[in-house]
């Protein structure tokens, strides 16, 4: 195969941050993807249906053809009208952040069972709850093998509300999700298909290859590429793709994130090339997604792949891509 086309893909976990940097980010995706759900983790944090509003225009007004999917900071203090307001104004997911364990989370939420009231209202009016799994108090390599065990008491308990593991870094997460009913799903990364510890520390420290939940051993890492590449509709593709300035990354306190819109279409090619899963890659990131949340599939827009080597840049707009320097086997245009 020299070429593939596929549906325009979606990405159902990214990060255009706030403010100056957000239109450059925006247009990187704009390249690739038809709809990108977009975390609320910004400065300050999106809470409102007015802020969220506003955010959407923003990235609207930067990016005409890219089609922002939008999200909301949990937290337990959100009345049922707030809820409505947020759901009218086309949110489509609740973030829960675990204070203190990754990007621009110390508001996040102490005790998750403080929210359970607010998931009771998010099953009713159909928001679907978007997890970031780590248990803060554990210790940090463990931190979403801990977490998980929570995730059954929410499933039972809230039987209409949807669920999505976002960024699954390990077996066992992968495991649970295969196991839990078809209303509990989870995101993949192009980062914790490729990367493992050894990529990260094995040798140098490599700031641009540390984000959260941070890459695993080989046996997740392989765990993780075989659930994208099996045909399972509970995975499907968010990328977290999460630019950080390069003096944020490479200084003594490393922000956790890794950039990889610019990428990640290559990449997954060639992951799913490997994996001899070429038939597989069209329902994993431009179908599975969409299914999951109840959107219609996008089949007039289409990316092509096409096997032609180039040499990812440096930087983009201050910030270090994942593979900044390499030469890739396969670029992504839109069609
Ligand atoms: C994300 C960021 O930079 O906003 N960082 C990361 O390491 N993944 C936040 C997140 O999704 O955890
Ligand atoms: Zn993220």
């Amino acid at each position: 195969v020299n070429e593939l086309i596929i549906n325009l893909p979606d990405d159902f976990h990214v990060h255009l941050r706030q403010g100056d940097e957000t239109p450059d980010y925006a247009k990187d995706h704009e390249a690739h993807f038809n709809r990108i759900m977009v975390m609320p983790n910004t400065l300050p944090p999106i809470r409102s249906a007015e802020s969220m509003l506003a955010y959407y225009q923003e990235i609207k007004a930067a990016a005409p053809s890219l089609n922002p999917l939008m999200t909301f900071k949990l937290h337990p203090d959100y009345t049922p009208e707030q809820l409505r307001a947020l759901k009218e104004a086309g949110a489509i997911a609740g973030k829960y952040y675990p204070q203190g364990v990754t990007t621009n989370s110390e508001d996040g939420v102490r005790e998750m069972d403080a929210l359970f009231p607010v998931f009771a209202e998010m099953e009713k009016l159909g928001i679907v709850l978007s997890l970031h799994g780590e248990e803060p108090s554990a210790f940090c390599i463990d931190r979403e093998r801990v977490f998980i065990k929570k995730m059954e008491k929410i499933w039972t308990e809230f039987p209409k509300l949807k669920i999505v593991l976002e960024h699954v870094s390990t077996l066992e997460a992968i495991e649970l999700v295969k196991a839990a009913p078809a209303h509990v799903a989870a995101t993949i990364t192009v980062h914790h298909m490729c990367l493992t510890l050894n990529d990260l520390m094995g040798g140098a420290l490599k700031p641009h290859y540390f984000c959260k939940p941070v890459v695993q051993g080989p046996q997740d890492r392989k765990a993780i590429l075989n659930a994208a590449c099996s045909g399972n509709p509970k995975f499907f593709f968010g990328s977290d793709s999460a630019p950080h300035l390069r003096h944020r990354k490479e200084q003594s306190v490393c922000a956790a994130g890794i950039y990889t819109a610019p990428v990640a279409m290559a990449v997954l090619m060639e992951l799913f090339e490997e994996q001899q899963a070429l038939d597989k890659l069209e329902n994993f990131c431009s179908g599975f997604g969409a299914d999951f949340y109840g959107l219609p599939r996008e089949t007039s827009k289409k990316l092509r792949l096409i096997r032609q080597e180039w040499t990812v840049a440096e930087e983009y707009h201050g910030v270090v891509p994942l593979y900044a320097g390499r030469t890739l086997g396969w670029k992504a245009e839109k069609i």
